[in-house]
C-alpha cells in the first residue's frame, strides 16, 4: 500500500522522516518528495508550503505521480471551539473553504456549481483515529475544519468562521487537499494540533507553539501507520 503523508511546513514533516531509515528524495514541480519504506507500507511525505493552491498541487501530484492511495495530513491549526486548547488534536470529519464567495449569484458561502460546501474525510480512518488516541491515552476531539487562503488573527473573523460553517477549527490546506482526494478516489485524513486560538495574539502563539503542536500531531500520524 501507498501511503501519503503531507504538511504544509517543513516543521510538520521533519519529525517524521526522522523516524524513517533509508529515505530517498525526489524532486518534482517544485517541491522535495521523500519516499522510504515503513513495514510494508511504501511512504510518500511531502511539506506543500502553506495555503489551498500549493497544498492541492502536492496532494493532487502524490496521487497521481507517486500512486498514493491514502492521504494523512498532518499540522497545526488556530483554535474557534473554546473547548480546543494549545496543543490539543482535532481530526476532521468534514473541511470547508471559508474564503470560497460567489454570494454575489446567490449562492452559500463555500460553494461553487458542481462542487460541495463540506467534503467528509473517511470514515474508517477517523475510526483508526480514534482506537488509536485510546491505544495512547490522547484526547482527540472529531470536528469541522475550515480552509482558506488566510492566516486568522482576529476574533470578529474566526466567530464570523465559526457561525457560518459551525467550523471547529480553522487552517490553511485541509479542504483543498479534502477537494483533490474526493475527486481522485483517495480516503484522507486531516490532523491538526492547535497552535494559536485566531485571535489578537495568533501570530505570537504560532511562533512559541509551532514546533510543538506540530511534534504531537506528527507523533500521532506515526502512530496510525501501524493500524492501517
Ligand atoms: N494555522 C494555524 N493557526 C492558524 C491561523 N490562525 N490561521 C490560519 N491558519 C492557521
Amino acid at each position: 500500500m501507498v501511503v501519503g503523508v503531507m504538511g504544509a511546513m517543513p516543521e510538520e514533516i521533519e519529525p517524521i522522516i526522522g523516524r524513517l531509515e533509508n529515505v530517498q528524495k525526489h524532486e518534482v514541480a517544485g517541491n522535495t518528495y521523500y519516499t522510504a519504506l515503513y513495514g510494508s507500507i511504501d511512504l510518500v511525505i511531502a511539506y506543500s508550503k502553506i495555503g489551498k493552491v500549493f497544498s492541492a498541487l502536492t496532494a493532487a501530484t502524490m496521487i497521481e505521480k507517486f500512486g498514493v492511495q491514502k492521504m494523512l495530513f498532518s499540522g497545526v491549526a488556530g483554535a474557534i471551539n473554546p473547548e480546543l486548547k494549545i496543543g490539543d488534536l482535532i481530526a476532521a470529519t468534514k473541511l470547508c473553504q471559508h474564503d470560497l464567495d460567489i454570494t454575489a449569484f446567490g449562492h452559500p458561502y463555500g460553494f461553487v456549481p458542481e462542487g460541495k460546501v463540506f467534503v467528509e474525510a473517511n470514515p474508517r480512518l477517523l475510526e483508526i483515529a480514534a482506537d488509536v488516541a485510546r491505544k495512547l491515552g490522547v484526547k482527540l476531539k472529531q470536528g469541522v475544519i475550515a480552509t482558506g487562503d488566510q492566516f486568522v488573527a482576529s476574533l470578529e473573523r474566526k466567530s464570523w468562521i465559526g457561525e457560518t460553517f459551525n467550523a471547529d477549527a480553522l487552517e490553511m490546506e485541509g479542504a483543498s487537499v479534502a477537494v483533490v482526494c474526493d475527486a481522485l478516489n483517495v480516503p484522507f485524513f486531516i490532523l491538526r494540533a492547535i497552535s494559536d486560538a485566531a485571535d489578537m495574539d495568533a501570530g505570537f502563539d504560532f511562533d512559541t507553539f509551532l514546533q510543538s503542536s506540530a511534534l504531537k500531531s506528527a507523533e500521532f500520524i506515526f502512530a496510525m501507520l501501524d493500524e492501517l
